[in-house]
């Protein structure tokens, strides 16, 4: 009888070395390869970001703003006719001037007025650009924003919000199949990853962006989303400086400029593998320790870039935590309760799981704590305390509880790492842990 196995596909494969980790299969794990003309290899775009000298080059949203910085990125990738459009196809004087510079290059430019959302106006659009050449980019950097907490939203706020990047780009997507296209970029929002409370209805609408970049690529048509965070310099942050106050209060103040972002899309480009995966990307700078307020960033997900931040916070001895500190003048039950507090917090992120799951009399080894895992959280914890966690003795049966006990016996002595368990805990741990196997049919890392 064949053995029970879960499969993975070829780019999902640090899901299966997880999983193996968490030692949360049972039977084998399998990784499928790429399948030739299916996965990676047809939809492949070239080595080097190539823009066609002679195709026509389309920002949506391009007249002004961080979508006239788009076109402008075009036109020194070698773009020779750009097409820019809005709803109102008015240039302002930014607009002008870039136009005047493209034709001291021989770049020659259109202005339209097209509300994307309008599919037969859109269709017209397309069907004019295409007697001046073949249609090469599509760039869809049009927005509208309306935010407001979610109980402040309704149906009527959202719809603009969301039609002008949803609908916006399922009619580019439906009026350009026939083209062969190079590019089709769509600018969403590093809020899609992070969230940003106020702006449900433009998260929705970028989330809609990044489906269809993937669902894109998935028929092997080019696809790709940007989720860009701040601009400093272009584009409607730079213009609403009291939006950019606020949302620097939530993500942190860091911003890229736009010549500086699309530097960076251009070097994704042309490092892009054209998976599925791949289709989605984010140019971002974020102040991960300001940004650790936002609910979505407290997800597992985040864990370990949180962590790197809090290593990189840490004051010159290397400690933020001071355990002694924390207890004093505490009972020894409060004071223990304060540790377990912690060490669940942490065995919690080294798992991934939410704090919830874990409890006193949960045992290490049947929550999936691995040897790899051991260490990893005994070296964390002893950057940020200064004390070693009471693993290397860990016994079959010990609970998170008897961790918890055991750090508040070291603590309560104020006696940082100098006991005999301390030192090489590191070692000790891998050591002791390495022996151990699952039953039940589950299986450990190769290397334990
Ligand atoms: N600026 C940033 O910091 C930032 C950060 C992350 C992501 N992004 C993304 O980058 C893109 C450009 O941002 P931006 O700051 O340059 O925005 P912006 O200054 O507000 O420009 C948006 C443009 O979209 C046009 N537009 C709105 N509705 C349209 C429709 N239905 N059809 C055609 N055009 C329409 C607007 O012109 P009309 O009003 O004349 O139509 C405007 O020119 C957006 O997609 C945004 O999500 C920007």
């Amino acid at each position: 009888m064949p053995l029970p196995y879960r499969a993975f596909g070829f780019d999902e494969i640090g899901n299966a070395f997880r999983l193996m980790q968490n030692a949360g299969h049972i039977g084998k794990i399998v990784v499928l390869p790429p399948v030739a003309g299916r996965d990676e290899v047809a939809n492949r775009p070239a080595a080097r970001m190539s823009v066609d000298s002679l195709g026509v080059h389309l920002v949506v949203g391009g007249i002004g703003g961080f979508g006239l910085a788009a076109a402008n990125w075009l036109v020194d990738k070698g773009a020779r006719n750009i097409a820019l459009a809005t709803r109102r196809g008015i240039a302002d004087i930014e607009t002008l001037e870039a136009i005047k510079r493209w034709e001291n290059m021989g770049v020659s430019a259109t202005i339209h007025a097209c509300d994307v959302t309008d599919e037969a106006a859109a269709d017209t659009l397309l069907k004019t650009l295409r007697q001046i050449g073949p249609l090469k980019t599509v760039i869809h950097a049009a927005m509208v924003l309306d935010d407001a907490l979610i109980n402040n939203l309704s149906r009527e706020r959202n719809r603009p919000v969301i039609d002008v990047k949803a609908q916006g780009a399922a009619v580019l997507d439906r009026l350009t199949r026939a083209d062969t296209l190079e590019h089709f970029i769509m600018f969403s929002s590093a809020t899609t990853l992070v969230g940003n409370p106020g702006q449900a209805n433009y998260v929705a609408a970028n989330g809609y962006l990044e489906g269809l970049a993937r669902a894109r690529r998935l028929e092997g048509l080019p696809g790709l989303a940007i989720g860009f965070g701040a601009i400093a310099d272009k584009g409607y942050l730079a213009q609403n400086t009291d939006v950019n106050d606020l949302l620097s209060k939530r993500i942190g103040k860091t911003a890229l400029k736009a010549q500086s972002a699309l530097n960076q899309v251009e070097s994704y480009i042309r490092s892009d593998p054209g998976t599925v995966d791949a289709a989605v990307a984010m140019v971002s700078e974020l102040d991960w320790a300001c940004t650790r307020n936002l609910p979505v960033v407290r997800n597992a997900l985040f864990e370990v870039i949180l962590r790197t931040v809090d290593q990189h916070t840490t004051g010159s001895d290397g400690k933020t935590m001071d355990l002694v500190v924390m207890i004093e003048g505490k009972s020894p039950q409060e004071a223990e309760d304060i540790l377990y507090d912690l060490v669940a917090s942490e065995i919690a992120a080294i798992l991934r799981v939410s704090k919830d799951t874990i409890s006193r009399n949960k045992i290490l080894k049947e929550i999936g704590l691995d040897s790899l895992m051991a260490v990893e959280l005994g070296i964390s914890f002893q950057q940020n305390t200064g004390f070693d966690m009471p693993l290397s003795g860990v016994a079959d049966n010990t609970t998170v509880g008897d961790v918890a006990r055991k750090l508040y016996d070291k603590v309560s002595k104020r006696d940082h790492g100098s006991d005999e368990d301390s030192e090489p805990a590191d070692n000790k741990i891998v050591n002791e842990l390495a022996q151990r196997h699952t039953g039940n049919g589950t299986e450990k890392v190769a290397s334990q």
